[in-house]
């Protein structure tokens, strides 16, 4: 690519961008604590790892390892969230992440009631729908 075209290409990416800025961030704030936005995003690893390792464990066919990984999501394994934090969260946020931990404990007894990989990913996909809605839906704000 000739260079003379790079400030019209950075342009034409920009533009689109620059534009769309006002619903660039929709998320509604939650504001936190720092220690306070450290537990809910450990909570967050742990959710990550668990999907990873059911997808390892599908692919693998390995439902044993599945279903172990779905109870690492589920509510026993979920840590107990102080009262002050809890009153912060608003009820919607409350209620996905119930639904997140609920749905990564019924995967995990179906994984080892009907050893079927493929509807355990399907359930993943249903679980991670909630994944998807929170983070559409809220951010952590901390002050400084
Ligand atoms: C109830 C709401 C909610 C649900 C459900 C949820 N998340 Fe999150 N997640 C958040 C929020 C809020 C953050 C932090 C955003 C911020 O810092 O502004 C976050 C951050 C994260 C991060 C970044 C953590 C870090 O250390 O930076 C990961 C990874 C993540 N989520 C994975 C997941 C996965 C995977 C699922 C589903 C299995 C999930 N989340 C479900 C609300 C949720």
């Amino acid at each position: 690519m000739h260079l003379r075209a790079l400030p019209l290409l950075l342009a034409l990416i920009a533009t689109p961008l620059y534009a769309a800025h006002p619903v660039l961030e929709q998320r509604a704030p939650i504001r936190l604590t720092a220690q306070e936005k450290s537990h809910i995003h450990l909570e967050m690893r742990l959710f990550l790892s668990a999907t990873q390792k059911i997808v390892i464990g599908a692919a693998a066919n390995d439902m044993k390892m599945l279903a172990q990984a779905a109870r690492e999501g589920g509510m026993a394994a979920a840590h107990e969230v102080p009262a002050g934090l809890r009153a912060k969260l608003p009820l919607a946020f409350k209620q996905l992440g119930h639904a997140t931990h609920q749905g990564f404990d019924d995967l995990a007894r179906d994984a080892e009631s009907l050893g079927d990989a493929n509807h355990a990913l399907q359930q993943l996909g249903e679980v991670m729908s909630h994944c998807v809605s929170c983070h559409a839906l809220y951010r952590i704000e901390t002050r400084h």
